[in-house]
């Protein structure tokens, strides 16, 4: 981790941490130079259990670890307060990781004190909340002052993007600046754990196949990719004005999201350009050195069989889009065609989510 400084450390607290994206949320605190983790929600069901024990399944009582790296040891130990009960007299920041609907109810009761970086679709699509990818819309971060006018709080909801919006999106920004994008036409190959593990998916079901639905996928990245490149004007966001079509599918992948992306520039650009502007793309972001930003945002890749969701998922711990096969497209007018591969739950979720803490922790919008 790249050795930023910051004044204090700040107090956080991690909700639906037994989840696939919660856990990702603590490999990534321990150590963190800037965030100590003191508190974990989840559901009822693990409420008052130290964090160990709600990890264990009922009725198998087979411990449900699912990130590469073992849980933090300090983290067995705590104890699981009830979302909607968790105390924050002590809390700087809440991380949330649960379903919409929960979220719905317990992010505003959080965001009354303080602070919430949610990796759920609950608020994402409301006027006054924000889609924050760090390094492509800082500005919109002035939409909080709004929300908190809007809705009498201390604190303020930001969540982060669908994790299939976010690799598009960043593949997107440095085209979109330079030559204008008309549209875009993405198809997705989904890892299994992006669905969480409730529902989750059946082993029997996506074992030697692909399943070709997600549901309410494609309008969430349609609109938020939409969202997230849009411009802030007089209190809104004005969505960007090209079209975004897609496919989403889930495959037999256990992590990291393939993308294969075509999109019609607004004017003619040559695939050595292309591939510049994404090299030079996100300079200012990365000259932020916060802790969690990998040294490069988006790591082009000449080998013709690459991306490839088992080797390149993990490249700088899950932060970088790996884009490969960039080609001319002769149907699109200006058009141009690639694939990309972004890790869920890491840049997708919980590691997204915390850096999203430390851009707004550099830029004064969290002190
Ligand atoms: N997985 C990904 O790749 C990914 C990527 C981006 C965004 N997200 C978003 O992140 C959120 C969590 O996804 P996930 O994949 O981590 O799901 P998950 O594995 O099913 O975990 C769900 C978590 O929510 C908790 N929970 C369930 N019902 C609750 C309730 N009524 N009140 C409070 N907590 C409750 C669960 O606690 P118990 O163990 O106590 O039931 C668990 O900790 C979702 O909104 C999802 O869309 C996920």
């Amino acid at each position: 981790m790249a050795g930023a400084s910051h004044p204090r450390r700040m107090k956080v607290a991690v909700v639906g941490a037994t989840g696939v994206a919660g856990q990702q949320f603590l490999t990534a605190l321990e150590n963190h130079p800037w965030f100590e983790l003191k508190r974990l929600a989840a559901s009822e069901r693990s409420a008052g259990k130290r964090y160990k024990d709600a990890l264990k399944d009922a009725s198998s009582g087979a411990t449900r670890w699912f990130c590469n790296a073992p849980c933090p040891k300090p983290y067995l130990e705590l104890h699981v307060e009830e979302a909607s009960k968790l105390v924050l007299d002590d809390i700087d920041i809440v991380f949330t990781a649960i379903e919409t609907e929960p979220a719905k109810e317990v992010e505003p009761l959080y965001a009354k004190k303080c602070p919430v970086i949610s990796t759920a679709s609950a608020f994402r699509y409301e006027n006054d909340v924000p889609v924050f990818l760090p390094g492509i819309n800082g500005d919109h971060a002035a939409l909080l002052e709004l929300q908190r006018k809007n809705r009498g709080f201390k604190g303020f909801i930001t969540p982060g993007p669908n994790c299939t919006t976010v690799g598009l999106a960043i593949s997107l920004k440095p085209l979109y600046d330079a030559f204008g994008v008309a549209s875009v036409i993405m198809t997705s190959m989904q890892a299994v754990s992006g669905a969480g593990r409730s529902p989750g998916v059946l082993s029997y079901d996506i074992t030697d196949n692909v399943i070709p639905y997600i549901p309410k996928e494609e309008e969430k990245v349609q609109k938020e990719t939409q969202k997230i490149l849009g411009v802030l004007a007089n209190g809104e966001i004005q969505p960007a004005p090209f079209g975004v079509s897609c496919t989403c599918t889930r495959v037999n992948v256990l992590d990291g999201h393939l993308e294969s992306v075509f999109v019609s520039l607004k004017r003619q650009a040559s695939l050595d350009e292309v591939k510049e502007v994404w090299r030079k793309g996100y300079q200012e972001l990365l000259e932020l050195k916060l802790p969690t930003a990998p040294p490069e945002m988006i790591h082009y890749t000449e080998e013709p069989f690459r991306p490839q969701p088992r080797l390149d998922r993990d490249m700088h711990d899950g932060m970088t889009t790996v884009i490969g096969r960039l080609r001319v497209d002769h149907v699109l007018p200006h058009g141009i065609k690639y694939v990309l591969l972004s890790h869920n739950t890491k840049m997708g979720a919980a590691k997204g989510a915390i850096l999203t803490a430390e851009y707004l922790i550099r830029r004064g919008v969290i002190s």
